[in-house]
Order: structure tokens, then sequence, then C-alpha cells
């Protein structure tokens, strides 16, 4: 039986049931691989339902406030793709009167759609041949194939993007697409999966060849850079607060944080000077006692970064009226690490 047959006879029985498979509307698909790009199935499926319960349709993302929309993807991380969701919902409103194009490379010039989502959306929706290439595609490639091409190499996505077309040449695509990243999430999965267990086992390479934790094949080691992040949260006599607005590129783009002084590894705490700079910037002349938050510094993990964070609860002696009361202070987008200290701080 070949491989496109087998591999689809598989997924009949073990497709997932998420609701953006229940239709091939485009603006679901659309949405779900967006958020998919993020975070595995189970865990991008409440994002999916709160985004499709705010905004039914494409109209009323585009017409969403941008913290709205912020608000809702927070936790998912990569802030800039909630960013192009808006743009690309404003697009699609107004230049294409509120329906997906359906040519590829229409679809393809959209915000933060690359090759694999329009590949996605074009298959799924539009039942055309192009073949999606994720992490997961990649891993069932170069195992059942025993494919050694590095993943991580500008040149990888064609070689990738080939096989996997010549794969489905004839097949539903849109089914054939889902197949194969369906069996890289539940079977062939990146650490130790069950390959007594697998339909492909006489046939996989990397099996066959006991490759099957060496491949897909990455030659780039990421360099990891660590920042310490003191986080002031000040408090005045009503039990405000200040929150501020991160600008520029960056990690957290838009999101909101507490006045912030960063510093760096020869120096991991702040001096007195600084507080006192922070302090004058936001024009308060009160005086005030500071006590940390936490006993030990809080990690968190970033693809490219390793933070190391600490708060610092800045309690104001003089009325100082602060902007941001604690009923208020739910309603803003933040990023995961300051969510998390803000229900713990604020909402006991
Ligand atoms: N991961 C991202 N998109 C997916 C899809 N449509 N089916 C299965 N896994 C996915």
């Amino acid at each position: 039986m070949s491989f496109q047959k087998k591999l689809l006879d598989w997924f009949k029985e073990n497709r997932r049931a998420f609701p953006w498979r229940e239709n091939a509307e485009p603006y679901n698909v659309w949405l779900s691989e967006i958020i998919l790009q993020q975070t595995r199935a189970a865990q991008g499926l409440p994002y999916y339902e709160s985004f499709i319960s705010n905004f039914p349709r494409v109209e009323q993302l585009a017409a969403a406030k941008e913290d709205h929309i912020m608000k809702l993807w927070q936790g998912l991380g990569y802030y800039s793709r909630a960013r192009n969701l808006h743009a690309t919902a404003k697009i699609i409103n107004d230049q294409y009167k509120g329906r997906f194009p359906t040519d590829f490379d229409q679809i393809k010039a959209l915000k933060g759609v690359g090759d694999y989502t329009a590949s996605a959306i074009a298959s799924i929706c539009f039942g055309q041949e192009q073949a999606v290439v994720d992490g997961n595609v990649y891993r069932v490639l170069a195992r059942i194939f025993g494919m050694d091409q590095p993943i991580d190499v500008s040149s990888a996505y064609k070689i990738y993007k080939e096989k996997a077309q010549d794969l489905m040449k004839g097949a539903p695509s849109g089914d054939f697409n889902q197949a194969m990243m369906e069996f890289g999430a539940l079977q062939c999965v990146p650490k130790k999966p069950n390959c007594q267990d697998c339909i492909f086992k006489t046939e996989c390479v990397a099996f066959q060849q006991a490759k099957v934790s060496l491949l897909p094949i990455k030659v780039k080691k990421v360099k990891v850079k660590n920042r310490y992040l003191h986080y002031f949260v000040l408090i005045d006599k009503f039990k405000n607060t200040l929150l501020q607005k991160r600008e520029g590129k960056g990690i957290w783009q838009n999101l909101y944080q507490f006045p912030l002084i960063e510093t760096f590894a020869k120096q991991k705490y702040y001096q007195d000077d600084q507080l006192e700079s922070l302090m004058a910037k936001h024009r308060i002349t009160s005086d005030f006692e500071v006590d940390k938050w936490n006993d030990q510094p809080i990690f968190h993990k970033l693809t490219h970064q390793h933070l190391e964070i600490n708060f610092w609860i800045v309690k104001l002696r003089e009325g100082t009226n602060l902007d941001t009361s604690m009923s208020q202070i739910q309603d803003y987008p933040m990023p995961k690490v300051l969510q998390n200290f803000r229900d713990k701080f604020f909402i006991n």
C-alpha cells in the first residue's frame, strides 16, 4: 500500500475532532493555523474558541481594538502574530469585501501568512495541491524517508516541501496535509515515539537504521541571551498602581508592564540611583518603601532569551494618584509572567 493511502487511512481512524475542522471556512482555518503556530492543538483550543466567540466573523476582528486582540492573544507569545492577524483581517475586510482570496499568491501576500499558512488554507479550504511543511512534517519526512538535510538552514524548506508535494499527488490535499501534521503530533512525536506500534515501522528508514532520535538533523545552536528584569510595582494609598505599554521592537511589544529597570550579568541587581531616576521619570516625589516580593528570582525561558525576573513592591507614603486601579488591572494585556504575578498579587 502506498505511503499516501496508509497515512490517509490512519488519519480516518485517529483524526481529532477540533472545531476548526467542522467546516472549511477560510476565516476559521486561517485563525486556527496562526494560533497553532504558537502552541499545540490542545493548548490552542481555548484561544481559538475565545477568538471565535469574540469575533465570529472577519468583519468583527477587523473592527476590534488592538488591545482587545492582544488581551485574547495573551500567553501565546510572539505578539507580532497578533498584530498581523489584525492587519490581515482589515485587508480581507476592506480590499476583499470580507471574502478570503482563493489565489495562492494572493493568500501568501497577506500579512503574517507565509508559505505554510497559505498552503494550509489553499489545501483545506480550496482543495489546492499545496503541501504544508511545519515542524511535525519535517520530523515525519526526515524519519520515514531518512532525509538527512538539516531542517534549520534556509535551503531546507524547498527540499522538504518538494518531497511532501510529491507524496501528496492525487490525494485530497487538505486531508493529506492535516494527516501529516496529525501523524507528527500523535505518533511520530519528538521524544520517545512508540515506534513498535507504528504503521510505518517496516519502511521507516530511521526506525530500521536505529536513527529515530537523531532525525531530523539541526545544525545551529541557538544563542541564548540572559536578561535581568526588575519590575517596580508602585502602590499608592488608594492601592492604585502604574502600568506602561512596551514600545519599540523586542519581546512583548505593545503589552503592558510595571515600570522596569533592566540590569546585566555583571550587575544583576539595580542600583539606588536607577530607582531614583525611574521615580523621577514618573514624576513621583513621595517617599517610598521597597520590598522584594519573590524570595527567589523567577526564571522565564523564551526561545532566544532566558529571563531572570524580580518584583519589587514600592509603597508610596504620600497620596499620589497613580492611574491604574486594582479593578482595571485585569483588563490590560500582559505577558504571561506578569499576568501570573498580577493574579497572585492583586487578585487574592
Ligand atoms: N497543526 C497546525 N495545524 C494543524 C492542522 N490543521 N491539523 C493538525 N495539526 C496542526
